[in-house]
């Protein structure tokens, strides 16, 4: 089944200005792990086509998909919108058209596409849905001249099905791989959009986070994941869990490409209430101009040891972290150490703190709001889809993987006392803990090793980026991650990028056993 693995000895494509595939040792592209500033350039320069860098992508995920489970589908229109982004940009040599005019980008499978592409979270019960309209960010993307490449994998129904679903796994996708060490945890739900844009299978991809989606597969993977304030980016036409805490946002090869992503999808959206609010946050320019690799100076970074530096067992990671704190000094961050946050304990465990029983009550509200709105579905609501996973339990491993999730979210009869308490408890968790931590101390960022902070974070809506930091001795990755408070993308941008051009620690995947 898995082809053998010298099939993925690195090789290179080399695009001459006529189009022909051969090597050229000067003016030699390298499609494998090119930014979007690359690849615009090569379009300028005649270099390379949109078509053939979809070909291109295309190929790749012929090659390495059958092993790496990434994809769950591919575009049948994406060379068709490739062709037709190369036909714009010679229609105007000299116009400006915008930074992703072009660039093939692949969607995790809960962002709704009205096209020849399903929407299915992962799910046979979703799969012959129809949406109403493309997903807001979709909308933006496709306005920007991205070319789809198609759906990603992702831990089924966004991990929100089963305490007991394999992680990176759904029943349409298979198991999602990670490309650095093949028997390591991707780490998902947004597994396959990390999967894909480290194995170079695409340029950009988006995920989804309620909590963790995004950290947690964009340190396993090695890719940049930035989870932006909640309301931030539209979630409207996106399979939800909670609209308090979902967001949508990119991962990437690099902060400068997911930053370019970033710009692409925030913004008001009728649709989805919280893109008004949100949009306050929005800076004249977008954020492209906090991409300065002096971003770290005078920038004041907080450290909460306890619990997140707890590196027993992990000896790379201590050394990384003595290392990347060297590093952030040097750039003229101020570390303030040895914080707290108050209740961490509590924060960190999702029964305690409230968030999964108001969530569990939250995701049968929307879950059955989406199904309804759906043009066409097989499914209309939570409890069709857990009959779905009963009758068809062969094609969706219901009697290996159940489905204690949905049930419990079934059996939840709206928002009733417990989950007031739990929202207000919540709330004051938040308030309490992060935000007074921030405040207090005048704090830019905290910074943490991994994902463990996410659900700081995601109980607040608070944005993070993630941003490659090492890898332990067996070649899994980890990353570095830095969260602040509602709307501080632009210092986290100036941070996270300066860090990265300080370290430069991506490399592409080796595909180890
Ligand atoms: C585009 O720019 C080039 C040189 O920069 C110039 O020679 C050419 O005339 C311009 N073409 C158009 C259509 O403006
Ligand atoms: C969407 O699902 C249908 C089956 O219902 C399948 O025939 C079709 O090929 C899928 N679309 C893509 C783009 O894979
Ligand atoms: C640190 O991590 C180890 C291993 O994961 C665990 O056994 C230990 O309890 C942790 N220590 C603290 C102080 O949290
Ligand atoms: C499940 O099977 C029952 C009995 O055959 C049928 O009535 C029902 O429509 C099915 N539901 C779904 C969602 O497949
Ligand atoms: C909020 O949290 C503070 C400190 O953590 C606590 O003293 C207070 O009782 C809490 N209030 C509510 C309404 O839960």
């Amino acid at each position: 089944m898995n082809p053998p693995l010298s099939s993925f000895l690195p090789v290179f494509l080399y695009l001459s200005s006529f189009g022909a595939i051969f090597f050229d040792s000067v003016q030699a592209l390298s499609i494998r792990e090119a930014s979007i500033s690359d690849i615009q350039l090569a379009f300028k320069q005649n270099q390379l086509t949109s078509e053939q860098l979809t070909e291109f992508y295309l190929g790749e995920i012929h090659r390495l998909n059958p092993v790496l489970r990434g994809v769950i589908e591919v575009n049948p229109d994406a060379l068709h919108q490739a062709c037709k982004a190369d036909w714009k940009r010679k229609a105007k040599p000299n116009g400006s058209l915008p930074v992703l005019h072009g660039i093939p980008i692949l969607l995790k499978d809960t962002i709704g596409t009205k096209d020849k592409l399903n929407t299915t979270a992962g799910s046979f019960a979703l799969l012959g849905s129809v949406v109403a309209h493309d997903a807001g960010v979709v909308a933006r993307l496709r306005k920007a001249g991205a070319v789809i490449l198609g759906k990603a994998s992702l831990s089924e129904w966004a991990n929100i099905r089963s305490s007991k679903a394999p992680v990176g796994w759904s029943a349409r996708g298979g198991q999602g791989k990670n490309p650095y060490v093949l028997s390591a945890t991707p780490c998902g739900s947004s597994s396959g959009p990390a999967i894909s844009v480290a194995a170079n299978m695409v340029a950009v991809s988006l995920g989804t986070e309620t909590d963790g989606s995004i950290l947690c597969p964009a340190s396993f993977n090695s890719v940049v994941g930035i989870k932006p304030t909640v309301g931030l980016t539209s979630r409207a036409g996106v399979v939800p869990v909670t609209p308090r805490q979902d967001t949508i946002g990119p991962l990437c090869r690099t902060v400068s490409d997911a930053v370019y992503v970033l710009d692409a999808i925030v913004g008001y959206d009728h649709n989805d209430g919280a893109t008004r609010e949100a949009s306050k946050y929005i800076p004249r320019g977008g954020y492209r101009q906090f991409l300065k690799a002096q971003g770290l100076q005078r920038k004041r970074l907080g450290i909460v040891r306890d619990p997140f530096f707890n590196f027993t067992n992990k000896p790379d990671q201590a050394l990384a972290f003595q290392n990347h704190f060297q590093t952030l000094r040097h750039a003229g961050a101020g570390l303030v150490d040895n914080l707290k946050i108050d209740n961490i304990d509590i924060i960190l465990n999702s029964v305690a703190s409230g968030e999964a029983i108001a969530t569990l009550a939250e995701l049968k509200i929307n879950l059955n709001a989406y199904l309804k709105a759906l043009v066409v579905s097989p499914v209309r609501s939570l409890a069709d889809v857990i009959a779905f996973n009963q009758n068809n339990s062969k094609l969706e491993l219901t009697d290996q993987i159940g489905q204690d999730i949905f049930l419990a979210s079934e059996a939840t009869n709206g928002i009733g006392n417990a989950e007031k308490s739990a929202l207000s408890s919540l709330a004051n968790l938040s308030r309490n803990g992060f935000e007074k931590l921030m405040k207090q101390y005048n704090l830019d960022a905290i910074v943490t090793p991994g994902f463990e902070v996410a659900p700081v974070l995601a109980i607040g809506g608070f944005p993070a980026i993630s941003v490659p930091a090492g890898y332990d001795n067996k070649g899994v990755p980890f990353a570095i991650c830095f969260g602040g408070l509602k709307g501080s993308e632009p210092k986290l941008i100036e941070i996270a990028y300066s860090f990265e051009q300080a370290t430069k620690v991506r490399k592409p995947p080796s595909f180890k056993p």
